[in-house]
């Protein structure tokens, strides 16, 4: 047993998505969020630029006493988690992507998978080396949706412009008979409602923070770290502290008291 916090942190404030499901499957935990608002977007940034922002916000997690980190942006996870895991061997660090291929997986009848996500993310390939490890013949089609994540950050989730703009992005991968499609973006659960009606039932969206949170809970009871009871949520941001406020109630569905600033650039 170990009621210290587990860290959660994301390029700005789409990470609570991953809070929102850690809150409800291990709600023992205690949780420490971290949204680097100063220097969010990180999906059209290159790899070492994302690499040196995640390693100074694990050295900040690490100074908070997190016992565990679930590194909720996507494009963090597809560019450098495995990095992430050398610099820092003592730590446990969970991602997204791993716990959305599984889920992608499980759920694929017919073996061709979408992925959408930000440019970096999908230039990445991640989720497509991933998703053919094991499974050669499967065909993964993916597709950059930069006009989604200000979108959602505008509120505008349930205006017919952003059905548009869905449209217009997902018009290739709808000819591709793709029975999955993996919301590979921290963001892109907020537009759950809309894309559905975009894809029709025939496509499964999957969103990875439901796995994430569950294989993390998985390793806390293996390692005997599981916390008894939590101590509640602290939340921290790089900038704009009162937007994070308000993001909270689209992201998580409640209010946030307290958003405290730090610069992230001392650690
Ligand atoms: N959090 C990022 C992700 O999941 C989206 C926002 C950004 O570009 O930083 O990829």
């Amino acid at each position: 047993m170990d009621n210290r916090p587990v860290g959660i942190f994301d390029s700005g404030v789409g990470g609570l998505t991953v809070v929102k499901e850690v809150m409800k499957q291990l709600n023992n935990e205690s949780i420490i969020y971290f949204g680097d608002t100063a220097r969010v977007p990180y999906g059209t940034k290159s790899k070492n630029t994302v690499t040196k922002f995640a390693i100074q916000i694990i050295r900040f997690l690490l100074q908070q006493d997190v016992k565990a980190i679930i590194i909720a942006c996507n494009t963090v996870n597809s560019n450098c988690i495995e990095e992430l895991r050398n610099v820092f061997p003592d730590v446990i660090i969970e991602g997204v992507v791993e716990p959305g291929v599984k889920m992608a997986l499980s759920a694929t009848k017919n073996g061709r998978i979408g992925v959408i996500g930000t440019e970096a993310t999908i230039a990445s390939n991640r989720y497509t080396t991933l998703l053919t490890e094991n499974h050669k013949d499967y065909r993964v089609y993916n597709k950059a949706c930069p006009l989604f994540v200000p979108l959602v950050e505008d509120g505008w989730q349930n205006k017919q412009v952003t059905i548009m703009v869905i449209e217009e992005y997902l018009k290739e991968l709808k000819t591709k008979d793709i029975d999955t499609l993996i919301l590979g973006c921290t963001h892109y659960p907020i537009l759950h409602t809309a894309l559905k009606q975009v894809v029709g039932d025939n496509i499964q969206l999957i969103n990875p923070a439901n796995e994430a949170a569950h294989s993390m809970g998985e390793r806390l009871l293996e390692k005997n770290i599981a916390a008894t009871h939590s101590l509640g949520h602290k939340f921290y941001v790089s900038d704009h502290p009162e937007k994070m406020k308000d993001m909270a109630k689209m992201f998580l569905g409640y209010t946030i008291n307290e958003v405290v600033e730090i610069d992230i650039e001392n650690y």
